[in-house]
């Protein structure tokens, strides 16, 4: 079993390291014709709805982000939740359906009932020829390559990679210059190598520090809201602390009652445009005695701000949350592993979740 954890002690962190190969294929494997096609579909379509589970739908989350800029409005769909939305869907709807497997058994219900309803399919996956890829009205594949550990990680980075790319491509066709977007992208596997250097010894000690906290808050305003999000699953699913992902601003009318002194509250700067009022966030939970933590832009002012900064080699806002998230990942697997735990079986779950 060593041998196929290519000398890593788990599959988890193996898949971590893998990232930098792993966007490198993504993005070459990258069709821009393809996406150009996709991307003027999402433009031109009555509702857009992004459909997907766990870090798939932050994945997702991550794209809305993105497309709120240039006004298409998609409505988010938790893949369990589609019967609620149910009566929306009509012909001349787009929905973009992302499952790393291709089989989650909710989304494929949802990608079901759209099609049947006259809405046109775009799936993101990472498996040719799973249902979904086969069921839907075009695909686009993510080239992750194999993932076996239970938390997604060199999955949803390149899930958001894709998604980024498709969102240049509708930049392009609305006759954007998006040649330093796409420097920018292909520059990821370099950036997320240079961030796993820069990082892993940061979130190794901070592990040491959450072990024996019981939870966290995990906050973040606009774009670095998905990334909080995503950070904070894989914190329960491995290192089974209960980790809370909210947007910063919330966090004042209920979570921060939790707050007290030595409650670990994690920011995401990753995004440029939320910054100062993030940092508001940190003052008000500091005052209440939380430790506060971050991962923030490299040689900028914000780690001075927090009680223990995680500093990430940003290139622009548009690859940030990819970058972000790799420390997360980290610090997931670490406070596992200082707890005891076999972060490659998480208890309760299954890689692919096939019941509803
Ligand atoms: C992520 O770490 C989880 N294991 C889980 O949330 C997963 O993302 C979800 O079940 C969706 O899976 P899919 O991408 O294969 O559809």
């Amino acid at each position: 079993e060593m041998a196929t954890k290519g000398g890593y002690p788990h599959f988890m962190l193996k898949e971590i390291y893998e990232q930098p190969e792993s966007l490198a294929t993504t993005v070459a494997g990258l069709e821009w014709p393809l996406l150009e096609t996709a991307a003027n579909t999402l433009l031109s379509a009555r509702n857009v709805y992004i459909v997907g589970a766990g870090s798939s739908l932050h994945a997702g989350l991550a794209f809305l982000q993105l497309l709120l800029r240039i006004k298409v409005t998609p409505v988010p769909i938790v893949a369990s939740e589609y019967a609620t939305y149910e009566q929306l869907f009509d012909k001349g709807d787009v929905a973009v359906a992302i499952s790393q497997s291709g089989e989650t058994i909710d989304t494929i219900k949802a990608v079901r009932t759209m099609r049947e309803k006259g809405v046109r399919v775009l799936a993101v996956t990472n498996v040719v020829g799973s249902t979904i890829s086969r069921e839907s009205d075009a695909v686009i594949y993510t080239r992750a390559g194999p993932e076996i550990g239970v938390a997604a990680t060199k999955t949803f980075t390149t899930q958001v990679a894709t998604l980024s790319a498709l969102y240049v491509a509708a930049l392009k066709t609305l006759g954007y210059d998006t040649a330093p977007m796409e420097r920018e992208i292909k520059a990821l596997p370099d950036l997320v190598r240079k961030t796993l250097e820069n990082t892993a010894g940061a979130a190794k000690d901070l592990a040491k520090r959450l072990k024996n906290k019981p939870s966290a808050y995990y906050l973040g305003r606009g774009a670095a809201l998905p990334v909080a999000m995503e950070g904070a699953l894989k914190l329960k699913e491995v290192a089974y602390i209960h980790a809370e992902a909210y947007p910063a601003g919330e966090s004042k009318h209920g979570p921060i009652a939790l707050v007290e002194e030595g409650f670990p509250v994690l920011f995401v700067f990753s995004d440029p445009n939320t910054r100062e009022k993030t940092l508001s966030n940190v003052a008000e939970m500091k005052a209440r005695g939380a430790y506060t933590i971050g991962t923030v832009p490299m040689k900028s002012d914000i780690a001075k701000r927090l009680d223990y900064a995680i500093e990430v080699p940003e290139l622009g806002e548009l690859t940030a949350p990819i970058l972000h998230i790799v420390p997360l990942q980290l610090l997931a697997y670490f406070t596992a592993v200082e707890k005891g735990y076999d972060p490659d079986k998480p208890r309760n779950l299954a890689k692919t979740v096939t019941v509803e």
